[in-house]
């Protein structure tokens, strides 16, 4: 399930999953690959068989970075180069540690996530999955003055949790459709780009109870597990709307599906899932949920930049260099 790609000398270097091209040409050229080829995601067993030894490890989301797989890797690894923005599957503080240094790729997929996030506040609010289960199904349908109506978002506001670099690509994409734009934040963002995106800060309680369309647009981290459950739905409008690009347990799905069953909320448009790729099978059953596999990077041109960015932070870190994209190591 692996191929060995060789010039014959240099560090070795691990990647847990298939990548683009252009990743594995560069690695190829500084180094001994021993690349995973298959397209199935491999066990633990098989990522840490190919990781033994390696002087760098390029890993996708789906590989589980921690104290095992460091133990597995051995002493000689410099460099975890996960072809992702998000990192919560890397143990940060372990790398560091052992003086492994952890890197991941924002910037390169921040225009497609957001895009992803537009697409399904459209396809929430205008209700296109539906309509699109009615074609599909060969349901008998009829052009009516009141046949599945949705709601309209000029003027309406978008509540976005998290204003990174994501948010605020988002929040350009709303403005330009008409929409209100409010954040919560850590820290509010420079005035100067809260003015070009006329954005209002506010707390999440203020974000949710407000908002028309939420859109979660946070890291996962511990601090924002189940950051949406029952209470937060319950103090949004029953005509608003719950968007994820982010990562699927920033939201308690079990809850979920209950708020949007019982009408509490209007609809939700879910790119990442608790426990990808399981569903929740009661979300299964929700009509005005949209549902997409985890799709927010997924164009030819954004993975082959994460994959080129992920490999320049592999090989900087091998010849001695500061990689483009290293992921801070937390405090303590
Ligand atoms: C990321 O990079 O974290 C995205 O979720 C991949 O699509």
């Amino acid at each position: 399930m692996t191929a060995a790609a060789s010039n014959g000398a240099g560090p070795r270097i691990a990647v847990t999953g298939r990548i683009p091209q252009e990743g594995l040409d560069m690695l190829n050229e500084a180094g001994l690959v021993d690349a995973w080829v298959s397209l199935e995601v491999p066990t633990v067993q098989q990522v840490h068989d190919i990781v033994h030894g390696a002087h760098a490890a390029v890993t996708l989301l789906t590989t589980k970075v921690d104290d095992a797989f460091l133990d597995a890797a051995g002493p000689q690894l410099k460099v975890v180069a996960n072809v992702a923005v998000g990192y919560n599957n890397i143990d940060v503080a372990a790398c560091a540690a052992r003086g492994v240094i952890a890197t991941n790729t924002p910037g390169v997929l921040t225009e497609a996530t957001a895009d992803i996030a537009m697409s399904l506040i459209l396809m929430t609010t205008r209700r296109l999955g539906e309509g699109e289960r009615v074609i599909r199904s060969q349901t008998p349908w009829q052009w009516g003055m009141f046949y599945m109506l949705g709601s309209g978002i000029q003027g309406r506001q978008l509540g976005i949790v998290g204003m990174g670099d994501i948010g605020c690509a988002l929040a350009r994409r709303a403005k330009a459709f008409g929409m209100k734009i409010a954040y919560s934040n850590r820290r509010p963002v420079a005035p100067a780009l809260e003015a070009e995106l006329g954005a209002t800060v506010m707390s999440l309680d203020e974000l949710l109870s407000t908002s028309d369309v939420v859109s979660i647009n946070c890291p996962y981290n511990p601090t924002t597990h189940h950051l949406i459950g029952a209470a937060e739905l319950a103090t949004m409008k029953p005509t608003a709307f719950l968007i994820n690009t982010a990562r699927g347990p920033i939201v308690d799905e079990a809850a979920l599906a209950a708020a949007l069953n019982s009408g509490e909320i209007a609809g939700a448009g879910l790119d990442v899932f608790e426990e990808e790729p399981k569903v929740h099978p009661q979300l299964l059953q929700c009509e005005n949920a949209v549902l997409i596999p985890h799709l927010g990077s997924a164009t030819l041109e954004t993975r082959a930049a994460m994959a080129r960015l992920a490999a320049h932070n592999a090989i900087n870190v091998l010849s001695g260099g500061i990689p483009p994209t290293p992921i801070p190591v937390p405090a303590g």
